[in-house]
């Protein structure tokens, strides 16, 4: 959704722009820019349409020498086409000022037209562009005092970070609803949207607040909100330069789905003591003593699936009635605030704009709300009255995969937490603890089917369209496995409840629609099974993820068999399957696996 980076230090500027770029390409990747000023005060505009890497070859063999100061931009288009012209950075009319911007000014259209009756000329159609200029109609010698004013005329979401090319040792800017933080390390400043961006190039960072302005000039900075002058805390970076490497695999995404083991060690980690049988965590404990009677869970995309199977444990482990919606809905829907519920907002970002205003809402009426998040510091993580981390480490591929697991994970552990407490059978209980012990272990046997997993994938890529079934527990399985075939291969597919495909969907089964079913050894297996025969006795070819002591492996086209364990627990390793699954055949398909077409990984503007 925009990732913006700048630079102001004794080092030349262009290089760490396009390496900082590079790192925020999750973000958006149809056009990048970077705009660099030397002592000079000289500008040098680069642009592309496409990735960094553009962008990289457009500024190979120019000679950037001396150009100390300067911002970048990665775009995810959402004001104007994807065109070097809408691409940023953008600059006054007067071309002493460069601005990059992650957000949307809502009321541009206005000073848009304000601007042009003034005089200025627009040669884009962004809202970034009108930023420039108005900046450049309010300039009263005084960056840092005309950034105020900006400020109090724009109307919207924003980062945004400025260079004047008559102060070439200066980077200063705002922010309000979009992320932004500043590292400094001895005389080079860094502003990013991520600190991620920033691993293995500071130690240290700020995470700047709603309202913050900033002006960072020869190794200093200062912050200002509402006209008070601030300091703000810093905090650490604990993760290793590696996370943001491939290492040997050919995709961030192939790489963070055999992390997957490891992660959910990590999640269980602090939580679940698996020697005393039993979950042991301050922040449940604290959480479950509140006595809430409901759960409503407000997510998007993965995690609203993730979202959607922890509503299913949350009222079978634990007897809590638990509504999901997804958070483009809640925010503009009818909210029921009530103390006796407890909101969960689950992102792996933290700044998903959908989620964060969602939970602004709750906050704001009175709800307590808790976030799964993944991101340490992130706004949502920061926002939230209390909550647990995923600790899936960097996700960099955009398609979701280890974030989805460590949150499932972080549900069935909340679930569990409810139940000990409440009626969950302590057999049961125990059953299951045991059981999630061997979830890491059984991934990495899994992974090991891989080539099972590519076999099959590459016979069906041919196929324009497929259904996704299950039901219970393997419902949210089949929306998530479906949503990755989706945004990776750009395959349309549909999840449905099996039982629910006889009431209308069941027409478009021929020979050339496929269909894949999750059944495990659930209760509904059986019913599964009516479902199967449904679909192939009207010709259509079906794939069965099952488990592998499955009886009926001859009612399937194909199938792709896991260790039966429980329903509860089995979700983890079908996951891992239907993830294969899609990566495959994307790959068969040669599509650009970790950065779909079209797709952001963190949505920051609603
Ligand atoms: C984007 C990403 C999805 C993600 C969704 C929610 O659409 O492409 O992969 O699931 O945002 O993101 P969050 O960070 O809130 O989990």
């Amino acid at each position: 959704m925009c990732g913006i980076f700048g630079f102001t230090g004794k080092q030349d500027a262009a290089p760490l722009l396009l390496k900082g770029l590079s790192r925020l390409e999750y973000r958006g990747y149809d056009s990048a820019g970077i705009c660099v000023v030397n002592g000079n005060n000289n500008f040098y505009i680069g642009k592309a349409v496409g990735k960094v890497m553009e962008l990289r070859n457009r500024t190979e063999g120019v000679d950037l020498a001396g150009y100390t100061t300067g911002i970048g931009h990665t775009r995810w288009a959402t004001h104007g086409g994807v065109t070097t012209n809408n691409c940023h950075p953008h600059t006054s009319s007067d071309g002493r000022f460069a601005v990059v911007h992650n957000g949307i000014i809502e009321n541009y259209s206005e000073l848009r037209t304000m601007l042009q009756n003034e005089g200025y000329i627009f040669y884009g159609e962004t809202d970034t562009e009108v930023a420039a200029k108005l900046f450049e109609h309010l300039f009263d010698e005084d960056d840092f005092e005309t950034l105020k004013k900006l400020t109090t005329v724009i109307e919207g979401a924003y980062a945004l970070v400025f260079i004047d090319r008559e102060n070439p040792n200066r980077l200063f800017g705002a922010k309000l609803g979009s992320p932004l933080v500043i590292g400094i390390k001895g005389d080079s400043c860094y502003v990013s949207s991520d600190y991620r961006s920033l691993i293995g190039t500071v130690e240290e960072y700020i995470t700047l607040e709603d309202g913050d302005i900033f002006c960072i000039e020869n190794g200093d900075y200062r912050i200002v909100n509402c006209e008070v002058e601030l300091v703000r805390d810093k905090e650490s970076i604990t993760e290793k330069e590696q996370a943001m490497e491939l290492g040997d695999f050919p995709h961030f995404m192939l790489k963070e789905i055999h992390e997957q083991g490891e992660v959910l060690r990590n999640v269980f980690a602090g939580r679940v003591d698996f020697q005393e049988k039993t979950i042991r965590n301050n922040t449940l404990d604290e959480i479950v003593a509140q006595g809430f009677e409901r759960i409503h869970i407000i997510a998007s995309g993965t995690s609203y699936h993730a979202g959607y199977l922890g509503k299913q444990y949350l009222e079978h482990l634990a007897d809590l009635p638990t509504e999901v919606t997804v958070s483009t809905e809640f925010k503009y829907g009818k909210q029921f605030i009530d103390r006796k519920t407890l909101y969960i907002f689950v992102s792996q970002s933290g700044e998903t704009a959908d989620s964060l205003e969602s939970m602004k809402i709750v906050n704001e009426r009175g709800g307590y709300t808790f976030g799964i998040v993944n991101v340490p510091g992130s706004s949502i993580s920061r926002l939230a009255k209390s909550g647990l981390f995923t600790h899936a480490g960097v996700e960099v591929g955009v398609a979701s995969t280890k974030a989805f697991t460590a949150q499932i994970a972080t549900f069935l552990i909340l679930a569990l937490a409810f139940g000990q407490k409440k009626d969950l059978e302590y057999t049961r209980f125990l059953s299951i603890l045991e059981d999630m012990e061997k979830i890491p272990d059984r991934i990495e046997t899994l992974l090991k089917t891989s080539d099972r997993i590519r076999e099959v994938a590459e016979k069906y890529a041919r196929y324009p369209n497929f259904f996704y079934l299950g039901r219970s527990y393997e419902l949210p399985i089949a929306m998530e496995g479906s949503l990755k075939l989706k945004e990776l291969t750009y395959r349309h597919s549909e999840a449905y409840s099996s039982g629910e495909l006889k009431h209308g969907s069941l027409a478009l089964i021929d020979a050339d629609f496929p269909s894949i079913i999750i059944n495990g050894s659930s209760p509904l297996h059986g019913k599964n099974c009516s479902s199967v025969q449904e679909v192939k006795s009207r010709g259509g070819k079906m794939i069965g993820i099952i488990a592998s002591n499955d009886q009926k492996k001859d009612i399937y086209d194909d199938y792709l068999t896991f260790e039966a364990s429980l329903p509860e627990t089995e979700v983890f390793s079908e996951v891992v399957i239907l993830q294969l699954f899609a990566y495959h055949m994307a790959n068969a398909l040669g599509r650009d696996i970790d950065k779909p077409r079209n797709l952001a990984k963190s949505v920051t503007v609603e």
